[in-house]
């Protein structure tokens, strides 16, 4: 299964692309961890991406696909991967045509998550997240059983720098002007299926299910 979740900051994409993973055994691809993991090696490439990343800007294409064309040459793959946040422009997605093109492989869907932006705005205010193995959780949707560290690996949970609200509002804006017009290049591929992002927490999983077969 190869899948794409395309959707706004903060629309719940992280949270599906773990959900469907654990569902069908299939490794998650999130360039947001790949890349806040290149910020704290202290390289000029992880000064750079940080740069971008705190002021709620795209990291520059020619980074992101060199890091994602890389991830995808792994062996592990054979069952097929999740995309979480990849692509989100034009170059990107043509980037990941060939690279798909090269290895004779075809995407499955292309998962949009729906949500209104006031939704975002307070979600991600209570967003919590695990710096070591990626996991999410929201201080009233999905709180930690202990207080402060991750359930799986115990480490301690942060907030995200670009989680503050004028850097998420700002995301919003790149969103709309680079990213969605993706969904419309994807639409006439018939690989589209629109998510309700308002959907409580419980019930993602049975949706996925119906959804995904
Ligand atoms: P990235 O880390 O990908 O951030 P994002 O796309 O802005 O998305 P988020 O991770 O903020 O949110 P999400 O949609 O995964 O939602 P989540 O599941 O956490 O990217 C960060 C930055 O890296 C970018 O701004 C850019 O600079 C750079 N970057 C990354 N990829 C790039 C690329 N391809 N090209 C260039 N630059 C790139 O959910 C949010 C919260 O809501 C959580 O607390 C969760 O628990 C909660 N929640 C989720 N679903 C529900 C629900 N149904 N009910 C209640 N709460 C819920």
């Amino acid at each position: 299964m190869r899948i794409v979740i395309l959707g706004p900051p903060g629309s719940g994409k992280g949270t599906r692309a773990r959900i469907i993973g654990d569902m069908y055994s299939v490794p998650v691809i999130t360039t947001g961890d790949m890349l806040r993991e290149v910020t704290t090696q202290g390289t000029r490439l992880g000064i750079v991406a940080k740069d971008y990343m705190d002021r709620g800007e795209l990291v520059p294409d020619d980074i992101v696909n060199h890091i994602v064309a890389e991830r995808l040459r792994k062996p592990d793959l054979e069952k097929g991967f999740i995309l979480d946040g990849y692509p989100r422009s034009v170059a990107q997605a043509d980037a990941l045509d060939k690279i798909l093109e090269e290895a004779g492989l075809k995407l499955d869907h292309v998962m949009v998550v729906d949500i209104k932006d006031e939704t975002i705005i307070s979600r991600l205010s209570l967003r919590r997240s695990c710096p070591k193995c990626g996991e999410i959780y929201h201080l009233e949707s999905k709180p930690p059983k202990r207080n402060k560290t991750c359930d799986k690996c115990g480490f301690k949970l942060i907030q995200r720098s670009d989680d503050k609200e004028d850097v998420v509002r700002h995301r919003l804006v790149v969103y709309r002007e680079k990213t969605q017009p993706l969904i419309d290049r994807y639409q006439k591929r018939g690989l589209i299926r629109v998510v309700d992002g308002d959907r409580p927490m419980d019930a993602i999983p049975a949706e996925l299910r119906r959804l995904l077969g």
